[in-house]
């Protein structure tokens, strides 16, 4: 258990449809820092975010978040949930869909304008979210999330789809956010994204098999790079978990005859 954690899980155990994406995980999540989560397609992230702002259902486990149970009314304007893919109205502009939520959650009208410009969007802020580009409608979903100034940010891949230097600026805003004491959660498919974060966590088929540093990952393994870092990890991870895996599934396949 992390002293004053962000995120606090512990026997979480999670079933979408007939898979088991989680069956004993522990995290914890410091305050005020940039975590990253990194791992395959499928490896569990978005599972994991939705249980974290509590829109998943889980079937054991505990989970605190800011010091709340998970999902509570009481966090709703306290953390904000960026989700993979835009969820904006295609039909209203910039400016419309971001004073919606503001509405929504009681947040300052002064936020739009703020999150307008943290977002770089001041040149687009009339126009339809339908006739954006890609990478621009990504950012109106992340400004979404930046109204009403959450203490704790959840995205799921914010930057798939965008151009380097746009990345680059998101990163930097990430950064001040967490200058500001705002925790990040951020999950990616971009390894070259580990360095920009405090800390990481690396996930592979419903387990965490790695909670450290973007330095700690590298002395740890030798590697040159954390997508290098990460392969040797996951190799290792291969190498002892064979025989474990094998006896975690027939025991699996057991519980299922059980439950039914
Ligand atoms: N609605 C669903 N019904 C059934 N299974 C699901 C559902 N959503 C996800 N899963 C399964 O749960 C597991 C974890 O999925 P999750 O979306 O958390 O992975 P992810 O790490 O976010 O992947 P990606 O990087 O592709 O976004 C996968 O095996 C996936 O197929
Ligand atoms: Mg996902």
């Amino acid at each position: 258990m992390m002293n004053n954690a962000a995120v606090d899980i512990s026997r979480l155990r999670v079933r979408r449809g007939r898979i088991r994406v989680f069956d004993d995980l522990y995290v914890a999540i410091p305050r005020g820092r940039i975590t990253g989560l990194l791992g395959p397609s499928g490896c569990g992230k978005t599972t994991l975010m939705r249980s974290i702002v509590g829109v998943q259902k889980i079937d054991a486990g505990e989970i605190t978040v800011l010091g709340e149970p998970g999902g509570s009314r009481r966090l709703r304007r306290r953390v904000a949930y960026g989700t993979q893919g835009a969820a904006v109205y295609g039909d209203l502009s910039v400016r419309q869909n971001l004073a919606y939520f503001a509405a929504l959650l009681g947040a300052p009208r002064g936020d739009v304008d703020r999150v307008i410009d943290e977002v770089g969007l001041r040149g687009q802020a009339g126009q339809l979210v339908d006739s954006l580009s890609g990478g621009q409608s990504i950012r109106v979903s992340l400004g979404v999330a930046l109204i009403g100034s959450p203490e704790l940010i959840v995205l799921d891949e914010p930057t798939v789809g965008l151009d380097p230097v746009l990345r680059a600026d998101l990163w930097r805003l990430f950064r001040a956010l967490a200058d500001r004491g705002v925790t990040l959660i951020v999950s990616s498919h971009v390894m070259d994204e580990a360095q920009r974060c405090d800390r990481l966590l690396l996930m592979r088929e419903g387990r965490i098999i790695a909670d450290t540093t973007p330095r700690s990952l590298l002395e740890e393994t030798g590697a040159a790079d954390a997508e290098a870092a990460f392969l040797a990890l996951i190799d290792r991870d291969v190498a002892v978990s064979i025989p474990t895996r094998r006896a975690a599934r027939d025991t699996r396949a057991h519980r299922e005859e059980v439950d039914g």
